[in-house]
């Protein structure tokens, strides 16, 4: 079986065509059928879609990785094209989220929750089913669901925080999943932020799949939000896991891409808007 993955939405351009936006997206085409993990923030999936030929009307089923407006927000576009579709999510996906930001001093509170209410999204198609569990969606493909935190270097981001009845606490972001693909070569695992922890997600799709085998890593990895100690920490971790090509991508940011590509050399590559991985 085939597995083709192309980086449909992301921050920056590495190709000649499409647009770069704060968000991720991956179109992913197997042999028994294709998939959408994510969708970016609204402003490119449709558009980067059609430059880079992969028919969302295509998809067979929708997987978001967490309730952030960057995954979340080009899902209404998607569902204007698709109509009726299976979108797969942790229940937690709906929350009211906060990011409190220091920008010139000054501390700004900006919503960065899904931007559009769950009835609308129905509406257009939406046939939400919820999960918290790992579970085999096809054939071949997994969603690991809730990620237990283990490692004790990997923190939440401190600047996220859930509004409940008008009180904020902080966002551990219990509905951050990734999606995962056993392959011939080896398991793919596609991050949307990593919110959990890049090794926790890795040591949880080794534990729940009996596989240790990575052929690839790939997505936003949230590295560069946090501590350099988190990142130093991290590497030392994936060195140590068998992982054949790493590629990041969005909240991953250059100073954590670039130690990476010092660390793994040819194994790694940017996932720009374009990037293939072919398996
Ligand atoms: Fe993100
Ligand atoms: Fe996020």
């Amino acid at each position: 079986m085939k597995t083709r993955i192309t980086v449909l939405c992301e921050n920056l351009v590495g190709r000649l065509v499409g647009s770069g936006e704060h968000g991720f997206s991956a179109f992913i085409e197997r042999d028994g059928g294709n998939y959408l993990f994510d969708t970016g923030s609204g402003h490119s999936v449709v558009a980067n879609s059609l430059v880079l030929n992969k028919d969302l009307r295509t998809i067979r089923k929708i997987f978001l990785s967490h309730g952030h407006h960057d995954h979340t927000g080009g899902l209404p576009e998607v569902l204007k094209l698709k109509g009726e579709v299976d979108v797969h999510v942790h229940p937690n996906l709906f929350l009211d989220r906060i990011a409190v930001l220091k920008e010139d001093d000054k501390e700004t509170k900006r919503f960065v929750g899904i931007p559009y209410k769950k009835a609308y999204l129905e509406f257009l198609g939406a046939n939400f089913l919820l999960s918290k569990d790992f579970f085999e969606v096809e054939k071949e493909v997994f969603l690991t669901g809730e990620v237990p935190r283990k490692t004790l270097f990997e923190k939440p981001d401190p600047r996220l925080f859930v509004e409940m009845e008008g009180k904020a606490t902080q966002d551990i972001l219990l509905d951050d999943q990734s999606l995962i693909l056993n392959t011939k070569k080896g398991l793919v695992v596609i991050f949307g932020c990593a919110h959990s922890g890049i090794i926790n997600i890795l040591n949880h799709a080794i534990h729940k799949t009996g596989k240790e085998k990575f052929y690839a890593i790939m997505g936003g990895t949230h590295l560069d939000f946090l501590t350099p100690e988190q990142l130093e920490e991290s590497i030392k971790f994936l060195k140590k896991m068998k992982i054949e090509k790493l590629s990041v991508s969005h909240c991953t940011g250059m100073r954590a891409a670039f130690r990476l590509h010092q660390e793994f050399g040819d194994r790694f590559f940017y996932g720009y808007v374009g990037s293939v991985l072919e398996v």
